[in-house]
């Protein structure tokens, strides 16, 4: 069974990943009791979920006190609103400063337990049962909690991180397909970011992973940890490195917003954003257009989109877009920050890109190779 650790001195934590744990309440047990310091535990996930997994859970935890609250399902309910019925119940339910929180769920249940976690009692500790490929592979990691705001999203949060991250992989079964391949984009951005013997195992390995093939993704899943963790383990707080782990996500959340959000799923516009990327890359830092192929082949391969179909309706150009990437989290003094790429696995992060090469490469993307 792959174990990978987070290493962050007294708050390093393991992430276990392996298989059958949501369908065996022995080993789940196992799992999860050494991280648990007290009597009480509270579950916090959705009804989709719940149905599914949660009976498993409970049955793991019989000599607990264990009480369970269940959000709605959905975006829209990662708010303040949610996070305030939380803080609510948990204290309504009388749990203190030992106890411990469990997220079962994907990046929704997991963000927002974080944040609950982070702020109950001064803070409570928390294990993440991530059940989306997302969450698995990025979410339940690295200790990003928070809530959305009107705003924008992820604005109110913290970082606390979980004690401990329970990966059971046959959870994916049920994940529906478009959930599952934008999981894969947040793989396929670990390859691209540090690791091109990875992206070269991925682009071998696609159909297998394409299919759910158990063996591959426990590969799939472990790497993506290991390097997150490693980026986590040299800058918990995002103070520079971090933010490797952004490839693709300034182009890809400036698609979310200009689309409005649940038009692409996170993933499907971090995989466009990526492409994108790969095109910024070649021009600002020479990445070969070979290289920026094989990034859009391989997403292909694994039913993910590369192009931006339906801007023409939006008429969005590169003025707007620009506009909107500027007001992203990670621009600085209204500086664009792009993470670009030299060459596979190797990226800096880059804010001296002109406005200039961003309308060319909205001319080429629109006019020429997308047309
Ligand atoms: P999600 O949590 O909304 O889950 C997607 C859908 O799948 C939901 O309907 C959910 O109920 C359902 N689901 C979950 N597990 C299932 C399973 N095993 N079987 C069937 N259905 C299942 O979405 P997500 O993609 O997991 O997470 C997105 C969130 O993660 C966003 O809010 C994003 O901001 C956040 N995020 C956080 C970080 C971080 O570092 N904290 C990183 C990336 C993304
Ligand atoms: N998903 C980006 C991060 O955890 O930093």
């Amino acid at each position: 069974m792959p174990q990978v650790t987070v290493n962050l001195a007294e708050r390093s934590y393991p992430i276990d990943i392996g298989s059958g744990w949501l369908a065996d309440s022995t080993a789940l047990a196992e799992r999860l009791t050494p991280h648990i310091r007290g009597q009480q535990v509270a579950i916090i996930s959705n009804k989709t979920v719940a149905n599914i997994y949660l009976a498993a859970v409970l049955e793991a935890l019989a000599d607990y006190q264990v009480d369970v609250f269940s959000m709605r399902d959905g975006e829209e309910y990662k708010s303040i609103e949610t996070y305030a019925q939380a803080l609510d119940f948990l204290l309504q339910h009388r749990h203190n400063r030992s106890t411990c929180l469990i997220a079962l769920g994907g990046g929704v249940v997991g963000d927002l337990c974080g944040f609950v976690a982070a702020t109950l009692q001064r803070g409570v500790d928390f294990i993440q049962i991530p059940t989306t490929l997302l969450a698995q592979v990025d979410s339940s990691v690295g200790g990003k909690t928070a809530v959305n705001h009107p705003v924008g999203k992820n604005l109110i949060g913290a970082f606390h991180q979980p004690v401990a991250v329970c990966i059971d992989t046959d959870a994916l079964a049920t994940l529906p397909p478009r959930e599952y391949a934008a999981g894969l984009a947040e793989v396929v951005k670990y390859g691209v970011i540090t690791d091109a013997d990875f992206f070269g195992w991925l682009e071998s390995n696609a159909d297998l992973l394409a299919r759910r093939d158990p063996e591959a993704l426990q590969y799939a899943i472990a790497t993506s940890c290991r390097i997150k963790a490693e980026v986590v383990a040299a800058d918990e707080r995002e103070g520079g490195r971090r933010a490797i782990l952004n490839y693709g996500h300034t182009f890809g959340h400036a698609i979310e917003k200009l689309c409005g959000y649940g038009v692409w799923l996170h993933g499907e516009a971090v995989a466009i954003g990526m492409v994108m990327a790969a095109h910024l890359s070649t021009a600002h830092t020479g990445l070969p257009a070979a290289q920026v192929v094989r990034i859009e082949k391989l997403l292909e391969k694994l039913h993910l989109p590369t192009q931006w179909t339906g801007r023409d309706e939006l008429q969005v150009d590169a003025a707007t877009l620009l506009s909107v990437m500027g007001m992203d989290k990670k621009a600085v003094d209204g500086r664009v920050r792009f993470i670009l790429a030299a060459d596979l696995g190797q990226v800096d992060v880059v804010d001296d890109v002109a406005p200039e090469t961003i309308e060319a490469l909205w001319l080429k993307l629109t006019q020429a190779e997308w047309a």
